[in-house]
């Protein structure tokens, strides 16, 4: 089922043929900024006007009047230098309305290639806290991934964790001297932040324990089975405490490898290198050396014959390429990472790989005085704590909006606001934005966020529970208020928003869609009683509801975010 900004593409498509014109440039139909101007819009005749050297407004007349909209809307109008401008028809609006509420997608087509994917998110380091920069990766890569699902691609998520850095030196070097078993019980993750914390402290001090702690990092890596053991028990430890954080932002995984299943291959890597020609030796060192990216290289094995976090990634590619033969591999990771990304991928295409390759970095979240987000002691802030604290301030709203609800229902609503607030938050700005982590603007009612789309979707569904019949859909809709149009033109082009999240990985253009929505039904359900009108006006409002609760729901189940009945 075509999108009407496809159907306005092929008639003009049709209209260009007529008139023998083969343009260069795709022909474009967007939204109209502003409805004063149509619904949709188009710059063809511009582009046309350059490719053929003629008047843009005259091109665009001619093209308006062969463009044949009869059965879509109004004739199509020239505007400004050379604009076309479209406007549904009220007809129209009504069939697509009807069509897209009896499609269990809300009329968002599969791809007509479906790819192969990994996307790689999160990806947090053992034995350390998962810390709010860690966040972004995980609800941005949970969105996108989600997205890709829902268009018909085929994704694979894998949490790469880190789980054989040059940390673990310095946590084994303080299990053996500091660990306290008790703290180990009650918290333990607590107790392994502080046993890599105290480590690192000495270290920095004393020159003599970094020493050691490198030592211990040694042993490990060559097999000693006292600290191997160490290791496994830290894994074990900080997995169970992820996995808990993954079940409460509803987030899984196809694969959880880590970086120590790739350890094993490293040297045979590290030969296929230099046997390719890919890899080089330089001072002792296996480097990869392409200048065009960089004058630093790309350090595959340092001159003391240690792995570094280079060699990983490229042996993690060689095995994903042969396990899955994907048609991409996309890494949510900050955008600190970048040159190490640009290197990888100039290596993998170096290494002839045919796969695209991306890196959907991000930008840092900020505290309120706009620094780093930090505790109050300076550390970054656990992310255990800060899901718990939303879910904690949300109770505190949902208790203070509605105190007449059951105990048991009220927790869980404040699971699904407070966790949604946070996700919110992240999904509805730019990626690359540093935005700043503010309690009282996300858990508002008011404005762009979470709550406030929850409580729409709230809105739309208490109708259904007034309702004295069973809800059906309508023989014939009508749409006479203009809040009822602007409500069913704006549901309509959510089949055109959710694909376009994967144009440039940005959620935050379907987030900002499900805002407007939301606002439209807003406008919609003061101007247009629903219970107290009758017949097929009744009907058709009844229908809108409904097809704005489901859009909205789905709309925010594609952000990882979930929808309460009452709040
Ligand atoms: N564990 C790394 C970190 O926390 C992120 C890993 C990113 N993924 C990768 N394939 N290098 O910084």
């Amino acid at each position: 089922m075509p999108t009407p900004a496809e159907i306005l593409q092929e008639r003009l498509s049709d209209a260009l043929q007529l008139l023998g014109f083969h343009p260069i440039a795709p022909i474009q139909v967007a939204p109209t900024a502003d409805p004063i101007h149509g619904d949709y819009q188009t710059n063809i005749a511009m582009l046309l006007a350059k490719e053929v050297r003629g008047n843009p407004r005259d091109l665009a007349s001619r093209i308006a009047e062969k463009t044949n909209v009869g059965d879509i809307g109004d004739p199509p109008e020239v505007a400004g230098p050379g604009f076309i401008n479209f406007r549904l028809g009220v007809e129209f609006l009504a069939r697509e309305v009807g069509a897209i509420a009896r499609d269990s997608k809300l009329g968002v087509q599969a791809v007509p290639q479906p790819k192969k994917l990994i996307v790689e998110f999160s990806s947090p380091n053992i034995a350390k806290p998962m810390h709010v920069g860690h966040i972004r990766s995980t609800i941005l890569g949970d969105a996108i991934a989600r997205v890709a699902r829902f268009v018909g691609h085929q994704v694979i998520t894998d949490n790469h964790l880190g789980d054989w850095g040059t940390q673990f030196g310095k946590v084994i070097y303080a299990w053996k001297h500091y660990r306290e078993d008790g703290a180990l019980e009650s918290d333990p993750m607590g107790e392994l932040v502080r046993l890599y914390r105290e480590a690192d402290t000495r270290a920095k001090e004393d020159p003599s324990v970094l020493e050691e702690c490198r030592l211990e990092l040694v042993k490990l890596q060559q097999g000693d089975p006292e600290n191997l053991e160490i290791w496994q028990r830290c894994a074990g430890l900080s997995r169970a405490e992820f996995s808990t954080i993954y079940e409460m932002l509803g987030i899984r995984f196809d694969e959880q490898l880590g970086e120590s299943f790739y350890h094993p291959e490293l040297p045979g890597m590290v030969e296929r290198l230099l046997a390719k020609g890919v890899a080089t030796e330089s001072q002792g060192a296996i480097v990869i050396f392409d200048t065009e990216i960089s004058e630093t290289p790309f350090i595959i094995r340092k001159s003391d014959g240690g792995f570094g976090y280079a060699s990983t990634d490229i042996a993690t590619l060689e095995y994903r390429m042969q396990k899955w033969n994907p048609d991409g591999i996309w890494y949510v990771v900050g955008a600190p990472q970048q040159l190490h990304f640009r290197q990888l991928f100039g290596a993998a295409r170096r290494l002839g790989y045919q796969v695209d390759l991306e890196h959907i970095a991000f930008g840092s979240i900020l505290g309120e005085d706009r620094k780093l987000m930090r505790t109050r002691s300076g550390e970054s802030v656990p992310l255990r704590e800060l899901l718990q604290e939303a879910i904690d301030r949300a109770g505190k709203l949902v208790d203070e909006k509605n105190p007449a609800l059951p105990k048991e229902d009220a927790a869980e609503i404040a699971k699904i606001v407070g966790l949604g607030a946070v996700k919110y938050a992240e999904l509805s700005q730019h990626r690359m934005t540093d935005y700043v982590f503010s309690w009282s603007k996300m858990l508002s009612f008011q404005g762009n966020t979470a709550p406030y789309l929850q409580n729409a979707y709230v809105r739309s569904r208490a109708i259904f529970r007034k309702l004295d019949q069973a809800f059906e859909l309508p023989g014939t809709i009508v749409l006479t208020e203009p809040a009822e149009r602007t409500l069913a033109k704006k549901t309509l082009r959510f089949a055109e928003v959710v694909p376009s999240v994967l144009d440039g990985f940005k959620p935050n253009v379907l987030a900002n869609f499900l805002f407007e929505l939301a606002a439209d039904y807003h406008v919609f359900y003061e101007q247009c009683p629903v219970l107290t009108a009758e017949g097929s006006a009744k009907a058709s409002r009844l229908l809108l509801c409904d097809l704005f609760a489901r859009t909205i729901k789905t709309g925010l189940e594609l952000l990882g975010i979930a929808v309460p009945e009452r709040m």
